[in-house]
């Protein structure tokens, strides 16, 4: 009776489909279509995408006194450590500095170190660029070396250089050393540490501010990307990157909002930010990284003005929005201003200043985030916003953040970001989404998506309740299923990510993320790779086929890549059972063979840090031709790419 039973549901799974393929495309696909955007979730810029690895470097916005206000920083061999509020601090921007007391009757190294964020990876043969400050508050006649040095907590040296100094002057001193670790360690479980001789400083005061400690970063930018987080973005071949993240943007109160200017210059003019997600943002990924970022990226950016709307549920009133449109202004043209422009004058001159002249090239500016949390107020903010950014950047375009149409807004967006979380089964059914939507000039950007939790009464709940911890299979499948619409659709819409893209294993307050991440490695999720897959393989035109099941389990896209003159086919089969396609081509010439990437797994399978590579696409030779078959397994996505034309 149980075999029975489960032979008919094998029987019922297995779906076969003849896709009949057109011969002329339909529409051009938007170079946009497909990745990336950013959210900050915890230690996923500061932590995470950010390569700095010295946790609270900067002592920003904590409470001097306080255990808090230590954390990432702990004493050696008995130094007493405290955050204070400095007398005389190191930039009006950062108050506190981290007092390091030396007391007597101590033998060898002592100072302080710091823990990096959640462990901190050393490898022998790189370089690192240490930094800080320093400073003796009453001048002494300490005259010694600091030792600057790379070490495991079990106290074994990785790397070291000192310093010859001075405690006869009382103002701020700056250092900065390259460190060449010549061993690497176990594990993570390191240290960042700055000590003196204790007899040599016995009964010495040191002040520090603004501590840094950088690995190369990606493409060598200085304050850049972490390299490994960095290439796993690139892999994707994203085409554009939006900033600076969702909910991020908005703070959760008016003073809480991220501000543009207190994110560029140096370091120590940077105050940071209690960020959305309770953690203190350092702002060292700043505006002018970020838009560098997408340079390096080679991805559009698509960056973010903040609206007058606080995540908390407060909206600036109609007739005080002035300041922060003006904020808003100031910040594109600090972006895209032209330096032989006088209007831009000012702005382009700050730019200038920090090194960099031309403009960078942008298309795409969103007025708020997720406006769909204060619709009432947003009428009158997406107007005064809306009318005065077109005033002044008439080439720009502007996305509006409210659901489609609802409520009416004037002037009429000509386009909106949506954002959907929901479950595998959800994306699977709504591959239609798009399809329905009127052409009328309206596009859209499918801003974040994701299938969290396979549970629709729980969605934001917790694990127990279905909520994904890892993307599954399952869940990377029903992904899929959708952004073969995505694609069908692309003529309306035209950029679509994934969200989050990255959160730390163990410290996060969102999951799933697209890539998981620890101090010394990176994750690539099954949805990562489907992400990978559709934007590697995004062709240039879109082919109309016959149309998918609304309700089925196997769903497909075709598309062009004029320039090989290839045929490139996703197929997505959401069920457990393998699924047969029968593709007829119109084409005269096929070519009798072609490769296919497939990933598949089990539904509830995942990528996690102790099993990373349960599921990566396999490329395989496949029989190709005018008419041909191909079988998907269950629960898979396949690209299938071959010539013909
Ligand atoms: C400081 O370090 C230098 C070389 O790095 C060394 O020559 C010197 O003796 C040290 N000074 C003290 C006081 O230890
Ligand atoms: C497109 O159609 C929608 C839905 O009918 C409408 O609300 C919107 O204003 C239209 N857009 C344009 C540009 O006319
Ligand atoms: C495709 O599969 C069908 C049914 O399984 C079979 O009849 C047909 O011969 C196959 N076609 C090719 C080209 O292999």
């Amino acid at each position: 009776m149980f075999s029975f039973s489960v032979f008919l549901l094998c029987l019922r799974l297995a779906r076969a489909v003849t896709v009949n393929i057109n011969a002329a495309a339909s529409h051009e696909i938007p170079s946009t279509l497909f990745q990336k955007v950013t959210s900050p979730s915890f230690q996923s810029g500061d932590g995470g995408l950010y390569a700095e690895l010295l946790q609270n470097r900067a002592l920003q916005l904590v409470t001097p006194g306080t255990a808090a206000s230590l954390v990432g920083w702990q004493a050696v061999n008995g130094a007493t450590i405290r955050v204070i509020r400095e007398t005389t601090p190191v930039s009006s921007r950062l108050p506190n500095a981290l007092e390091v007391v030396i007391p007597s009757g101590r033998s060898g190294a002592i100072g302080v170190a710091n823990t990096g964020y959640a462990g901190l990876k050393v490898t022998a043969g790189t370089t690192y660029k240490a930094s800080f400050y320093y400073r003796f508050p009453s001048a002494t006649n300490f005259a010694g070396n600091f030792t600057i040095r790379l070490q495991t907590t079990a106290g074994q040296i990785l790397g070291t250089q000192s310093i010859a100094v001075s405690g006869s002057q009382t103002t701020w001193r700056s250092v900065a050393v390259d460190i060449l670790a010549t061993v690497t360690p176990s594990g993570t479980a390191n240290l960042f540490a700055i000590t003196a001789d204790a007899p040599a400083a016995s009964g010495q005061t040191i002040n520090f501010a603004m501590l840094s400690l950088f690995p190369p970063t990606y493409k060598n930018r200085p304050n850049g990307m972490r390299a490994d987080i960095a290439e796993a973005f690139a892999e994707m071949k994203p085409s554009f990157f939006r900033f600076p993240g969702g909910n991020n943007l908005e703070g959760w109160t008016l003073e809480r909002r991220w501000q543009w200017r207190n994110t560029i210059g140096p370091l120590v003019d940077r105050p940071g930010r209690l960020g959305d997600w309770t953690y203190i943002n350092t702002d060292g990924l700043g505006l002018l990284d970020y838009l560098y970022w997408c340079e390096d990226l080679g991805a559009e950016p698509i960056m973010g003005v903040w609206a007058g709307y606080a995540l908390g549920g407060y909206s600036v009133p109609e007739n005080q929005l002035q300041p922060y449109i003006q904020e808003a202004i100031d910040q594109i043209n600090f972006a895209i201003g032209d330096p032989d422009k006088s209007a831009a004058g000012k702005l382009t001159a700050l730019r200038r200043s920090l090194g960099r002249t031309e403009p960078f090239a942008m298309r795409f500016v969103e007025i708020g985030n997720e406006d769909f949390f204060a619709s009432a107020s947003y009428v009158y903010r997406w107007r005064a916003f809306a009318n005065a950014l077109k005033a002044q950047f008439p080439q720009l375009r502007f996305i509006a953040t409210t659901r489609p149409f609802d409520p009416v807004l004037n002037p009429n967006p000509t386009d909106y970001d949506v954002h959907v979380y929901q479950t595998p089964t959800w994306f699977a059914q709504n591959s239609f989404y798009y399809d329905g939507f009127r052409r009328n000039g309206t596009k859209y950007f499918e801003g974040e998506y994701a299938a969290i939790s396979t549970n629709p009464n729980d969605l934001f709940g917790s694990p127990a309740n279905g909520r994904l911890v890892y993307p599954t299979m399952q869940a990377a499948a029903g992904e899929a299923a959708f952004m073969t619409g995505l694609e069908r659709n692309s003529d309306i819409v035209f950029a679509a990510a994934y969200a989050p893209l990255l959160g730390h294993t163990t410290r996060n307050q969102w999951t799933p993320n697209l890539l998981a991440h620890d101090a010394n490695t990176v994750y690539r999720s099954a949805s990562f790779y489907i992400q990978k897959l559709f934007s590697v393989y995004r062709g240039d035109e879109y082919i109309p086929s016959t149309l998918p099941a609304r309700t089925g389990t196997l769903f497909w896209s075709v598309v062009r890549k004029r320039n090989t003159r290839q045929i490139i086919i996703k197929t997505v089969n959401v069920a457990a059972a393998a699924g047969q396609f029968t593709f007829v081509l119109p084409f005269n010439t096929v070519a009798s063979s072609g490769t296919a990437e497939i990933i598949s797994g089990t539904g509830t399978s995942s990528n996690t840090p102790t099993n990373p590579n349960t599921m990566v696409p396999r490329t395989l030779n496949i029989p190709t031709g005018k008419t041909f078959n191909f079988t998907a397994p269950g629960v898979s996505v396949a690209v299938l790419i071959f010539e013909a034309y």
